[in-house]
């Protein structure tokens, strides 16, 4: 049977870890915060937005909830915004998406200051992961690549293949896994014989939406597979893009659904506030 990658356990010790940087920086006087902003009442985004406040709390960041009726201007959350980049004790930034319709999202992402930009959306931000230049990384790749080097699993020199090309998850952990210096192959909808390319991987990142499409036929024996997918069953339980039963037992790790990286997404915007704290001139 194959290992099981515990998302939980993992994320549970960043935020130990995290913990305890933010009582050193406590100590010399330093506090972390971080601006949540929620417009409309969403009901996935409430709970999303609730589990990062709670993170905040746990780890002793200062969280600033501003909850926004759903018909606030795109000017009115600009000017929020605006203050919030002006204001020296917020670290981070996070504006919570979807977004009501009648704002324009890349617009909203774009007046977020880099510096603050603790969910890496920015283009400056994006631009900065490409190049290799420092910078806010998105959270749920970033998560993904603390699991598999917490895990040990090798990606120097590895045929690395992503099912999905997003600009929050697809396209980022493309580079990121460059970086770690595996050979990366980027697949998505238009992609001829998915099976034949994702056989190929030795590691192998599903995040393409798609409720537990990936079965044993996509999978080489001893991979390692990560799913970012989270849907619904039929029995209502939470599974991912790849059919767990069917996949794990050919795979040397897997990640379970939930359990896996749904964790590390927090985890890893609570690491970019703190760094985003740690970086900040007095
Ligand atoms: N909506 C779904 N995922 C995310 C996320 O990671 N950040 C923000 N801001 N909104 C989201």
């Amino acid at each position: 049977m194959p290992a099981i990658i515990d998302g939980k356990k993992i994320s549970q010790d960043i935020k130990d870890e995290l913990k305890e940087q933010v009582s050193l920086l406590k100590e010399q006087g330093k506090g972390v915060s971080l601006a949540v902003i929620l417009v409309g009442e969403d009901p996935a985004s409430c709970v999303y937005v609730r589990n990062k406040k709670r993170a905040c709390e746990y780890i002793g960041i200062e969280s600033l909830s501003y909850e926004l009726p759903e018909d606030t201007t795109e000017a009115e959350l600009l000017s929020l915004i605006e203050e919030l980049n002006g204001k020296d004790d917020v670290n981070g930034i996070l504006v919570q998406l979807p977004l009501p319709k009648h704002m324009d999202e890349d617009k909203v992402i774009k007046a977020i200051d880099p510096r603050k930009d603790v969910d890496g959306f920015h283009p400056q931000s994006v631009g900065a992961l490409s190049i290799g230049l420092p910078g806010f990384v998105s959270c749920t790749p970033a998560g993904i690549i603390q699991l598999l080097k917490r895990s040990n699993v090798e990606m120097e020199g590895k045929n690395c293949v992503i099912v999905g090309r997003s600009n929050i998850v697809g396209k980022p952990m493309a580079l990121l896994m460059l970086r770690e210096n595996a050979t990366v192959t980027v697949t998505h909808s238009r992609t001829k014989d998915l099976p034949a390319v994702t056989r190929e991987a030795d590691i192998l990142i599903v995040a393409m939406g798609k409720k537990q499409f990936i079965t044993s036929e996509y999978v080489k024996e001893g991979a390692v597979v990560i799913d970012v997918g989270m849907h619904r069953d039929e029995n209502n339980k939470l599974c991912g893009d790849v059919n767990y039963d069917d996949v794990a037992p050919k795979c040397s790790a897997i990640t379970p659904v939930p359990g896996g990286v749904g964790p590390m997404t927090i985890a890893m915007l609570m690491y970019n506030c703190v760094a985003s704290a740690n970086t900040t001139e007095e």
